[in-house]
Parts: C-alpha cells; sequence; structure tokens
C-alpha cells in the first residue's frame, strides 16, 4: 500500500539543518547547542552574553547578542539568522533566569515581570518570529525548555514556576494551532542541573531539590541534550503539544 502527500518530506536527519539555540552561550543550552552540532546541525546562539562561548571550546556557525525578551530583537535576530544561515528548521527555546529566591510577600514587581518577560514572554517573541516560516517550509521543530518547577510549583521561586507553568500551557497551545503543519512543538521539564544558574540559589534550595529526586544525583546537561536532540529530530515524529520529563523518577504524570 503506498501513501500519498501533498506535504513536503521532513529531512530524514538533523544534519544541515538550521538550529536556533536561546541563551546558548553557556550552561545548558551550550551543552544543547554542542550536541546539536555535533550531530551535524548549522547552530545559530542568540544569548545576552555571546562572549561567554569564549574559552567554551565550541564556536557555533552564528553566535549574536539577542535580548530574547525584547520582541525587537529577537525579529532582528530571526532576519540575521537566516540571511547568515538560511530558514531556521529548529528552535530551541532554553535561555532562561531564576530570579531572586523570596517568599511571594516580598517579591518585588520589578522582579516578577522581569523573571515573566524572560522566561514566558521570550518563548512567546522566539515562537512568532520563527514558527510562519516553518510552517510555510511545511518542517520544523521547536523545543522549549521549562522545569519540573512549572509542574509541581516552588515555593520561594513563584515567579519562575508561573512562568515555566506558562511555558507548558503555550507549547501545549502553539503545537495545536500548528498540529498537521509539519511543525512538532514540544517541552522538556528538567530537575536541577548543576550550572551558573545555581549562583542565584541558596545552598538550602539546592539541598531541598536534590531530596525531592529520586535517582539521588543530579541532572547532567549531556542527558538534557540528547533529549533535546531526540525531539528536534526526525525519530520524534508523532509527537507534539507534550513535556517530556527529565526527573529521575520525581514526576511520573
Ligand atoms: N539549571 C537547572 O537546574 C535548570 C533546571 C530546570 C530548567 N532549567 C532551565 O534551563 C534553561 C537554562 O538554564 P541554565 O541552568 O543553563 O542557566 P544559565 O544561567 O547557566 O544560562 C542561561 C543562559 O541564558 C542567557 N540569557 C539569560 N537571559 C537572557 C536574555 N534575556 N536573552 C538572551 N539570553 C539570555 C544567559 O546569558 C546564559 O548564557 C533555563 O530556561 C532554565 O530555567 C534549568
Amino acid at each position: 500500500m503506498t501513501v500519498s502527500s501533498s506535504a513536503p518530506m521532513a529531512p530524514a536527519t538533523l544534519a544541515g539543518q538550521v538550529a536556533v539555540v536561546t541563551g546558548g552561550a553557556r550552561g545548558i543550552g551550550l551543552g544543547i547547542a554542542q550536541r546539536l552540532a555535533a550531530q551535524g546541525c548549522r547552530v545559530a546562539v542568540w544569548d545576552l552574553q555571546p562572549d561567554a562561548l569564549q574559552g567554551s571550546g565550541y564556536a557555533p556557525e552564528l553566535a549574536l547578542r539577542v535580548d530574547v525578551g525584547s520582541s525587537a530583537s529577537v525579529q532582528a535576530a530571526a532576519a540575521e539568522t537566516e540571511k547568515s544561515l538560511g530558514p531556521i528548521g529548529i528552535l530551541v527555546n532554553n535561555a532562561g533566569i531564576n530570579g531572586p529566591v523570596k517568599p511571594v510577600a516580598e517579591y518585588s514587581d520589578e522582579d516578577w515581570a522581569r523573571v515573566i518577560q524572560v522566561d514566558l514572554t521570550a518563548v512567546f517573541y522566539c515562537c512568532r518570529a520563527v514558527t510562519p516560516g516553518m510552517q510555510r517550509r511545511g518542517h520544523g521543530r521547536v523545543v522549549n525548555v521549562a522545569s519540573i518547577a512549572g509542574k509541581e510549583g516552588m515555593g520561594g521561586i513563584a515567579a519562575y514556576s508561573a512562568a515555566k507553568a506558562g511555558v507548558i500551557g503555550f507549547t501545549k497551545a502553539l503545537a495545536k494551532e500548528l498540529v498537521g503543519s509539519g511543525v512538532m512543538v514540544n517541552a522538556i521539564a528538567p530537575v536541577i542541573t548543576e550550572t551558573d544558574l545555581f549562583r542565584e540559589m541558596t545552598p538550602e534550595h539546592i539541598a531541598g531539590a536534590k531530596a525531592k529526586i529520586p535517582l539521588g544525583r543530579f541532572l547532567q546537561v549531556s542527558e538534557i541534550a540528547a533529549m533535546v536532540a531526540f525531539i528536534a529530530g526526525p525519530d520524534c515524529s508523532f509527537t507534539t503539544g507534550f513535556t517530556f520529563d527529565l526527573s529521575g523518577g520525581r514526576a511520573t504524570y
């Protein structure tokens, strides 16, 4: 039996695809960028501090200074990336900030707004800038980096928890808008991972987070990168709107 379709063929491999990784200059994003590059992607890193790449031993094909919390900055970066590297096939919305660890009663308007802007609104800006082109071409993969905090909610980081829960909801909604277009939109929800984000957290917060992971250790950046490479790749062909867990057995829902 033959199955005919008027939809364009999806790429059979990651090789040659243009992948944007926001916040890819260090930490988890750097690991994702390196992994996608190792599988043949032409990677563009969009980061507030692209200079952080120096000394990492990794040079992406393109590194742009971008504030993902600025609509204009994101639109300019999308245009420059497509001009330099060609159509964007993969978008990894990874840039994020933790914000201060404080109870809601002590949280300032400014801190709340900054966390929501960088962790949630930026995901909307990047998807709005990039997915219409994917839709026109009939293929694309979006991977949004949420967090276990977005599934469970964590005291002391209510703004972060709310933003990441928003990312999960946004991922479901956009996936439904684009379903059938060849553009898959998924998220990941990692538990605590040892990166520079630790600098903004108290030792008590870090110890408490580790104690909640049944596997009894922190998640490795390479494990996140491997999952992102799968979600962004051709083998993830029947899943959209889903949040993939990286929780060491903690979240089984
Ligand atoms: N580290 C963890 O334990 C953990 C757990 C779950 C989810 N996450 C999520 O993973 C992502 C990466 O976290 P990380 O630990 O690698 O953080 P990190 O602080 O090590 O790196 C974040 C990167 O994002 C960039 N960035 C920050 N604000 C930006 C902006 N406005 N525009 C562009 N770039 C910006 C930074 O310059 C940096 O390069 C975040 O979305 C974070 O919420 C982290």
